[in-house]
């Protein structure tokens, strides 16, 4: 494991870009990235698509896993990456730190441009992650968009499937499209947690009504899933498979 996610993971913390110390918080679990490497390491991904950067914890994980070649790639998308009140550019300087400047390709635009561009760009890849904008619009386009790009067999995660909106898409995946869950990480707690702990409650306020969503038990039972391609989409025009 690179120094900089390892700092991330026992500290809590990393560094700004002038040295100092910052509090991480939004970040994925060690599941999580555990789930991360494993799909990466099962496909022997080269090319991966991330939405949502933040401070670089995901990111990381993915580009320690990515096997390395001269096509090895990541896309990583954040518009809010470089804002001086929200991540101030930590992410991307986490990444160079890391030593991965010269594999990953920064978007600073919003998922539905960023995604759109790759598409028309013909970029193809093994793995994705989505982990953006948390609305079922949102959501769901970006696993459309990522769907165009992504490779028969290669594997889509979305993280925070416990949150209602987030579900919504998994079930929609699920019933519709030609993708097999492979496999799903424990509920997370994480950010409330952190919240809590470090008495963020401006950042709080924002988010919480992304908790209104909870519903039940079945729909808690992952904070992340993992979906292989399993083949083009060759549905027919009107298909639809209703799922809730
Ligand atoms: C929960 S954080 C991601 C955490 C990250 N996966 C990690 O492990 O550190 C969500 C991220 O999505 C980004 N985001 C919000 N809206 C977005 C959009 N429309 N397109 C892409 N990223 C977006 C936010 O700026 C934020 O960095």
């Amino acid at each position: 494991m690179n120094p900089v996610l390892e700092e991330i993971i026992s500290t809590g913390n990393t560094r700004t870009i002038s040295g100092g110390i910052k509090k991480v918080i939004g970040q994925i679990s060690p599941e999580e990235g555990k789930l991360i490497q494993d799909c990466i390491n099962k496909t022997g991904a080269e090319i991966s698509v991330e939405v949502g950067l933040a401070f670089g914890t995901s990111a990381l994980y993915i580009c320690d896993a990515l096997f390395k070649s001269d096509k090895t790639r990541h896309y990583v998308i954040d518009p809010y990456q470089m804002y001086e009140d929200s991540y101030s550019g930590i992410g991307l300087n986490n990444l160079k730190k890391a030593g991965y400047e010269n594999i990953v390709d920064f978007i600073d635009k919003p998922s539905h441009q960023a995604l759109a561009e790759l598409e028309r760009k013909n970029v193809k890849a093994d793995f994705a992650f989505i982990d953006g904008w948390h609305t079922f619009d949102h959501a769901l386009v970006d696993f459309f968009l990522i769907d165009k790009l992504l490779r028969i067999d290669g594997i889509v995660i979305l993280d925070d499937s416990d949150w209602k909106a987030v579900r919504k898409v998994c079930s929609f995946i699920s019933n519709n499209r030609a993708y097999k869950f492979i496999g799903g990480t424990s509920k997370r707690s994480y950010i409330n947690e952190n919240v809590h702990r470090s008495g963020l409650k401006k950042y709080f306020n924002r988010m919480k009504n992304f908790f209104k969503g909870y519903v039940d038990d079945e729909q808690k039972r992952f904070g992340a899933m993992a979906f292989q391609k399993v083949s083009g989409d060759d549905r027919r025009w009107d298909h639809f498979v209703d799922f809730s």
